[in-house]
């Protein structure tokens, strides 16, 4: 077991170059950019290219990350992709991106599936294996391509999600001994599976495989029970934002900045509120690229990061929630 946290050396991140305005969407489904924004605060969301895939996006946030991080792909030994939108099936993204990259055939390469928490299941399980010593730098991606699991014709939940994809390189701490605990400090992950028909894609998977019948019932597209997800939300991610600073033994005043996962600018408002935090404490992005699942923390992490929002010595609060029911929250000091 190593001594210290690993620690993020550099990130990145990747949207693809289209914009999809909420104005364009109330010309296909009966919305308007107004309901649109004051019930999500999303204004427009990045659609990826005809032929551009989940890995073409995490391999170009991953190269942004490790060139941050002065680091060549061929020092990597460990790959951990956040996504629910894998580029097929089966094999793993984690192998199409591990080749993409040329990550070392010697490399452990693999998805987690947690939905919108995804990057923060990430996150922990490259630094557990980290620290166990047997991998040396890791890279953790969270990408999708959610525009192909939305179905377009239902207003409820294609004004909500776009695509993209953030990277973090992750390796030792050489700071010099007795110096400041750094890196992840702590996480708490929770999961409620009673919860599975508020946010899923009731066919395609192996207890209601795909059928002509399903599909022309759009039954592989994603169906959300909106407003209970919505409370859901709001309570799931306040307590593990709450659990966590109990954990390590921190009051939410001592959070420079906290990056919360980007589904609705409502939610993010109700947790500021309940844990007494100003919205200044709060990166926001979501206005600009709606809600991309497991690429939306580590998108937003990049950005806050390049905006000079994330300074050394800071603690950053991640926390999540999404399908499955998965939520969560991780404390990362830089
Ligand atoms: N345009 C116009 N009207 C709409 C639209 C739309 N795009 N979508 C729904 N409506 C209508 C509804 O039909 C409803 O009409 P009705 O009252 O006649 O039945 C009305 O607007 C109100 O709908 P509500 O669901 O009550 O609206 P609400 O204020 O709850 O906002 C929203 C809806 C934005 C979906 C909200 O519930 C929400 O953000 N929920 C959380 C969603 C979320 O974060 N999902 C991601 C989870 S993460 C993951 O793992 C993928």
């Amino acid at each position: 077991m190593l001594e210290r946290s690993p620690v993020i050396l550099g990130t990145g991140s990747y949207a693809p170059e289209r914009v999809l305005t909420n104005a364009e969407l109330a010309r296909t489904v009966d919305t308007t950019d107004e309901w649109i924004r004051t019930r999500s605060g999303i204004r427009e969301r990045r659609i990826a290219a005809p032929g551009e895939a989940t890995s073409d996006m995490a391999v170009e946030a991953a190269r942004r990350a490790l060139a941050d991080a002065h680091i060549t792909a061929s020092s990597i030994d460990l790959l951990v992709v956040a996504t629910m939108t894998p580029d097929m099936p089966m094999p793993a993204a984690a192998c199409i991106i591990q080749h993409k990259l040329g990550l070392p055939t010697a490399s452990a390469c693999f998805d987690i599936n947690a939905a919108c928490s995804g990057f923060i299941y990430a996150l922990d399980t490259a630094c557990a294996l980290l620290s166990s010593g047997r991998y040396h730098r890791a890279l953790v991606i969270g990408a999708e391509k959610l525009s192909s699991i939305v179905d377009w014709r239902d207003r409820a939940t294609c004004v909500l999600f776009g695509d993209g994809a953030g990277a973090i390189v992750l390796g030792p701490d050489t700071a010099p001994p007795g110096s400041a605990r750094r890196g992840l400090l702590g996480t708490c992950l929770n999961t409620m599976g009673d919860s599975v028909d508020l946010l899923c894609i009731p066919h395609g998977g192996s207890s209601a495989p795909s059928t002509a019948k399903s599909l022309a019932a759009s039954g592989n597209f994603i169906k959300m029970k909106g407003a209970a997800v919505f409370k859901t939300a709001v309570r799931g991610m306040e307590e593990a934002a709450r659990d966590i600073l109990e954990q390590e033994g921190l009051n939410a005043n001592q959070i420079a900045l906290v990056i919360p996962h980007q589904a609705n600018l409502r939610i993010i408002e109700a947790i500021a509120q309940y844990l007494e935090l100003p919205m200044d404490r709060f990166f926001v992005n979501v206005d600009r690229y709606g809600n991309t699942s497991a690429a939306s923390i580590p998108i937003a992490l990049d950005e806050a990061r390049k905006a000079g929002l994330i300074n050394v010595g800071d603690v950053v609060l991640l926390a999540a929630f999404g399908a499955g029911l998965t939520y969560g929250s991780a404390l990362v000091r830089w």
